[in-house]
């Protein structure tokens, strides 16, 4: 049996639910290195050493006031300093050559994921990267074809996956309560022009809005949208379609914040302010999904910055379930007509994951969502098995960006998906969640 094959079977087997798990062992350290640490990369180091056995030997970013900081956090928790690389923009390969680490976490700009986590995988190494995996259709293959190659798994770090609302009603899925699936609508809603447009300049994510005209950001919404469908597990994305209003929005917000002589206030974006995709798949389940980033819209009175900038609506023959507000609505069992707090039916419904990990959780980012998550890819990597989120959701999520941008440039011609899976989604196979 050749050594590819073997890890090819390693990824079969990883994927099935009748792998052995075991929470025994939760303190075998499991050593992660870090590449990126500005806003979310530090997020997720302040989470990481709060989850049991995590030690972080080497970090990385090419600005050294982030590394210091980083490292600094890591020495205030009573860890040794971490090493660090800032020797510029590829330092990070010597940070994944290192022998002491088990997995290497990335939350650079988005150029760098696939290269960085393809660097990880050719290592031996478990890769975590942030969203989106990849930019391109040939970044979305990269990442597969490693993985397969090396037999190393690697985990978009899609943590509304991990959402208390959205692994509840992956139950509610699984145990028939909303009857057969129809219809999902997802939308990443979330006013970021201030991040975009910062001080008057560019950033690196401004740039993106700059040149490229697509959904570019659907893995939060689509990401659960896809656990709930059995996408890869059963269904697949077949084809979308897309298109884009016209772009006012950042043009506007440059003018009335930094004045009429400001670049930005005049220059043509290429992204619409609202783009929307159509998604078909196999199985006959629509998926609407929006990306709406270049126009005022407020958060929520109740601080949850979650609820209004994530829609998140899951449609079946018995009932409906309205994530983003927490309202449902079952036929037969909700007053007719009437939407249905969530509330009880957390009671009756609440995900395994959200009853053994609540308590831990709660005090952490997005509502918790993002201690669930990084606490599973400790486990997947401690325990050796595939991760949560594998690599052909990696794909699949992030090659939206691409085919929307291809579909709203001719029309909104349909586009197929590449089918990542090479035929095995039409096996159906559970989500590796640790339990
Ligand atoms: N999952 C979530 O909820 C969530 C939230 C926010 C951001 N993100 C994602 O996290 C990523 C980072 O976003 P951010 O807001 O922290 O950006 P940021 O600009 O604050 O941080 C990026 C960091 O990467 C560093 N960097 C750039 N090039 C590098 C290189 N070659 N080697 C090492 N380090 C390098 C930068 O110096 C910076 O410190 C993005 O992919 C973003 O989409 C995810």
């Amino acid at each position: 049996m050749s050594g590819v094959y073997q890890r090819r079977e390693f990824l079969r087997l990883a994927g099935t639910a009748g792998l052995a798990r075991t929470l025994k062992g939760a303190e075998k350290p499991v050593r992660i290195g870090l590449v990126g640490v500005g806003s979310r990369g530090t997020g997720l180091l302040r989470i990481l050493l709060d989850v049991p056995g995590v030690q972080i030997p080497a970090i990385s970013d090419i600005n050294e006031e982030h590394l210091k900081n980083a490292q600094d956090i890591v020495e205030k928790g009573n860890r040794p300093r971490p090493e660090g690389y800032s020797r510029g923009p590829e330092d990070y390969r010597r940070l994944v050559a290192r022998e002491d680490l088990d997995a290497v976490m990335t939350a650079t700009p988005w150029e760098l994921h696939t290269p960085v986590a393809v660097a990880a995988m050719k290592a031996g190494k478990y890769a975590a990267t942030e969203v989106p995996a990849a930019l391109t259709i040939e970044q979305c293959w990269e990442l597969v074809n490693t993985s397969e190659q090396t037999g190393m798994p690697c985990m978009m770090l899609e943590n509304d996956c991990f959402g208390r609302g959205a692994l509840m009603a992956l139950n509610l899925v699984q145990q028939g309560v909303l009857g057969e699936l129809i219809h999902c609508e997802g939308g990443y809603d979330h006013d970021i022009r201030e991040g975009l447009l910062r001080n008057g300049d560019l950033s690196w994510r401004g740039m993106h809005a700059l040149r490229r005209n697509a959904n570019l950001y659907p893995t939060h919404p689509i990401g659960p949208i896809a656990w709930w469908t059995g996408i890869n597990r059963g269904d697949r994305f077949t084809y979308l379609t897309s298109m884009s209003s016209k772009s006012r929005g950042l043009n506007r917000y440059a003018e009335k914040r930094f004045g009429p002589d400001n670049v930005n206030s005049k220059r043509k974006f290429a992204n619409g302010d609202v783009n929307t995709s159509v998604i078909m798949t196999e199985k006959g389940v629509t998926v609407t999904l929006n990306h709406d980033t270049q126009l005022p819209r407020p958060y929520s009175d109740s601080g949850d910055t979650r609820i209004p900038l994530m829609v998140q609506r899951l449609q079946g023959t018995e009932g409906i379930f309205f994530g983003s507000m927490e309202k449902i609505y079952i036929d037969g069992r909700s007053p007719l007509h009437k939407w249905e707090d969530t509330g009880p039916y957390y009671e009756q419904y609440e995900h395994l994951l959200w009853k053994e990990l609540g308590e831990a959780a709660k005090s952490s980012s997005h509502g918790g969502e993002d201690y669930v998550e990084l606490y599973e890819f400790v486990r997947a990597v401690r325990n050796k098995i595939q991760t949560p989120v594998d690599v052909y959701d990696a794909a699949t999520w992030s090659v939206i960006t691409p085919l929307s941008e291809q579909s709203a440039a001719s029309r909104s011609a349909p586009v197929d998906f590449p089918d990542f899976t090479r035929g095995k989604w039409k096996t159906v196979r559970p989500i590796d969640l640790g339990l």
